[in-house]
């Protein structure tokens, strides 16, 4: 289990809860993966160190994004009405979901809301849902 050990040893070295250890995604692939979520977002502990990512605003900060509730990033005063309705109905940002919302953003939403006319204002996620598993591996081991 290859990827059971690099997460631990990121999990070790962000020195937090161990909730990595709980995705299965490879977090080191996910690092990668990321690249393509920074013109949005970055990770940036509570002490304002960027973990991941440079300047990307228009997305929330991710930090501590895994088991959370949806659409909670304090300071964060965009989210869209799916995603504020998607958070009424009680969606936590666990691995499946973020999995799901990471590899196809609307269409989960929709789904997760019940409403096919309703669209988030993420455009884009990742390619594909191993990609998906391995940034967000990669983004609970900044926890
Ligand atoms: C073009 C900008 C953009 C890109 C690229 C982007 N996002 Fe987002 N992301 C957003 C916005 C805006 C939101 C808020 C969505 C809403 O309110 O509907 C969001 C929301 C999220 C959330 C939910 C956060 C919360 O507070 O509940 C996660 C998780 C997330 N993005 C992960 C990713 C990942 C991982 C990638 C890369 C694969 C990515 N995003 C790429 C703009 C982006």
């Amino acid at each position: 289990m290859k990827f059971k050990i690099a997460l631990s040893a990121l999990a070790l070295a962000a020195a937090g809860p161990a909730v990595a250890e709980d995705f299965s995604g490879d977090a080191e692939a996910g690092a990668g993966v990321f690249l393509q979520c920074q013109t949005c977002h970055v990770v940036k502990d509570g002490e304002g160190n960027l973990l991941a990512g440079a300047a990307g605003m228009v997305g929330p900060n991710l930090y501590g994004i895994a088991g959370q509730p949806a659409g909670s990033v304090e300071n964060f005063g965009r989210y869209s009405p799916a995603m504020m309705a998607a958070k009424d109905q009680g969606l936590v940002w666990t691995e499946e979901n973020l999995v799901a919302y990471i590899a196809s953003p609307n269409a989960f939403l929709a789904d997760f809301i019940g409403d096919t006319g309703i669209r988030g204002s993420m455009p884009i996620g990742a390619p594909n849902e191993a990609a998906a598993a391995n940034v967000a591996a990669f983004i609970a081991s900044l926890d």
